[in-house]
């Protein structure tokens, strides 16, 4: 009995936490669309052998003729579901926003292709228009780029490596996980390694490249198991869903914030990032959703905001988790359930928001700014003093020339 209490309490904790729904979204009361998708399918992010590099001819961590199919189509069912709303392109109405990767790149304007055909081809033969794709750098893209340093998140990821959840994997796997180490010549294998093992036998999976003697559809389901579990190490503390994910759940809750007081403009509709598996498991995380399965290509996270009749805005987070599927799942948020507030969500979420990720990152300690302080000063007296000088010379020097505008210092930016 209490077995079967149990049973029926996992399988409906399980049910209710997701459900499948119409593709045609509620345009009734929709406000405003957030999408979150990772790129479509690629080559290997990093190779295992460097010989290997000769099966991909677009490089490393490149978007394939392929992905790029994945992401036009996904474009094309966007299109099915916001269409009609959306209306076509218009520069107030949509803002899309890559990481700095060709793959996200790419996939984003592949993605654009398919959710904004133009309503007469450009010339003749060209069914396509440019839609603006922003983006900036990686090193500072805190939102869409979850490695960038962050001493303090990596710190915490070196204590998942060690945690006891770590420790059952590498006894689950032991198997596995010496084998590979033979096959692949590798001293120390590392469970941080596994990923690029699954990604690099699956990527040869996908386009048809033979696998090695050794390996086959057996071994590969459990690298797939392995390579998910290990994923979940990822994201699943409160410190790195506030240091990894709580950066972009903030920027699309404020946004929502935005929309409602008028800062957005009357026509905006919907705003897109053209990102990662980790960007998309972060998110899902912070949002107190575990993933059990890594996100795959060309999946894409929906998360919008309605206005109810009493003007109330609610949050709805839809989840389209397969590549190329039609079925999309609507999620129900823990702890907020529907009719989920952005009211509520904020009030349950904003411990995630860092209100200042470069110090809690360890980024910029009192010390190190001091450090800086004194450093520019240094540097400013310097350049100020050389100036004076230089400036000196050059009065002397002109009284004798008589010339009448030489640039003291001037730069050649011609490139
Ligand atoms: C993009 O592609 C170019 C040309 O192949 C390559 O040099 C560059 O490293 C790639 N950049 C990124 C960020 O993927
Ligand atoms: C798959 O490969 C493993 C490792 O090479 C081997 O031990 C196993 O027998 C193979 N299984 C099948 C079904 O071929
Ligand atoms: C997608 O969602 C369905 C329904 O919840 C689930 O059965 C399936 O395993 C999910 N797939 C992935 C890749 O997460
Ligand atoms: C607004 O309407 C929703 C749905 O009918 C309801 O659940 C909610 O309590 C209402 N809120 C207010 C402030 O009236």
């Amino acid at each position: 009995m209490l077995l079967l209490l149990l049973l029926s309490a996992s399988s409906s904790t399980m049910a209710s936490n997701s459900k499948e729904t119409g593709i045609r979204a509620d345009t009734s009361t929709l406000e405003y669309v957030h999408s979150i998708w990772r790129h479509g399918d690629r080559t290997p992010a990093e190779l295992l052998s460097l010989e290997d590099i000769r099966k991909w001819p677009e490089g490393i961590g490149e978007l394939t003729e392929e992905g790029a199919a994945q992401q036009y189509r996904l474009g094309k069912w966007l299109r099915r579901r916001y269409g009609e709303w959306l209306g076509d392109f218009r520069r107030d109405t949509i803002y899309i926003r890559s990481s700095d990767y060709n793959r996200t790149l790419m996939s984003a304007m592949a993605n654009m292709a398919g959710l904004f055909p133009p309503k007469r081809p450009l010339t003749p033969g060209i069914n396509w228009q440019p839609i603006p794709v922003h983006t900036r750098p990686k090193a500072t893209d805190k939102e869409l780029y979850e490695d960038a340093k962050c001493p303090m998140a990596e710190l915490e990821m070196s204590k998942q490596w060690k945690s006891k959840k770590a420790d059952g994997i590498r006894k689950k796997y032991a198997r596995e996980l010496a084998f590979f180490a033979e096959k692949l010549n590798l001293k120390n294998m590392e469970l941080k390694v596994t990923w690029a093992i699954y990604d690099n036998f699956f990527c040869e999976q996908q386009h048809n490249i033979p696998w090695p003697k050794w390996m086959n559809s057996t071994l590969f389901s459990r690298v797939t198991d392995l390579y998910n579990e290990v994923s979940q190490l990822d994201f699943h503390t409160e410190t790195l869903r506030r240091l990894r994910g709580g950066t972009l759940l903030e920027e699309i809750l404020n946004r929502f914030k935005d929309k409602i007081n008028g800062n957005l403009g009357e026509n905006a509709k919907f705003y897109a990032y053209s990102a990662h598996d980790s960007t998309i498991a972060a998110l899902l995380a912070t949002f107190g959703i575990f993933y059990e399965i890594y996100p795959k290509y060309a999946t894409c996270l929906l998360v919008e905001m309605h206005k109810l009749q009493n003007e109330t805005r609610i949050i709805r987070v839809f989840h389209k988790n397969e590549t190329d599927i039609d079925r999309l799942i609507e999620y129900s948020i823990p702890g907020c359930s529907p009719p989920c507030t952005l009211q509520k969500l904020l009030e349950d979420l904003s411990r995630y928001f860092p209100s200042d990720w470069e110090t809690e990152c360890g980024l910029t300690s009192n010390f190190e700014f001091v450090y800086l302080v004194i450093i520019f000063g240094l540097l400013t007296a310097t350049i100020c003093s050389s100036t004076m000088f230089l400036l000196e010379k050059y009065k002397k020097k002109q009284k004798f020339s008589g010339e009448d505008t030489v640039p003291m210092l001037n730069v050649d930016d011609s490139d």
